[in-house]
């Protein structure tokens, strides 16, 4: 099984990379040309939603830090 790796840009977007699909709320899977790479907008300013447009350099600012979530309930 491959692993999809995101990464959590610095006042940015979220860059997916490795084999992945994305679907709307219906299931239905965006058209993606082949790529394996691409930024998912996390700031909410993208004209283009789910996408990142760039739009995140007129203010956004989110540095990332990985940290560790609390247990799982179960
Ligand atoms: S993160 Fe780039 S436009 Fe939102």
């Amino acid at each position: 099984m491959s692993t999809t790796k995101i990464t959590v840009n610095n006042n940015g977007s979220l860059k997916v990379e490795g084999e992945f699909i994305i679907v709307d709320a219906n299931g239905n899977e965006y058209g993606l040309q082949g790529r394996t790479t691409l930024g998912l907008c996390r700031c909410g300013l993208s004209g283009n939603k789910p996408f990142c447009d760039g739009s995140h350099r007129d203010g956004f600012e989110n540095l990332s830090t990985a940290f560790d979530l609390p247990p799982k309930k179960v």
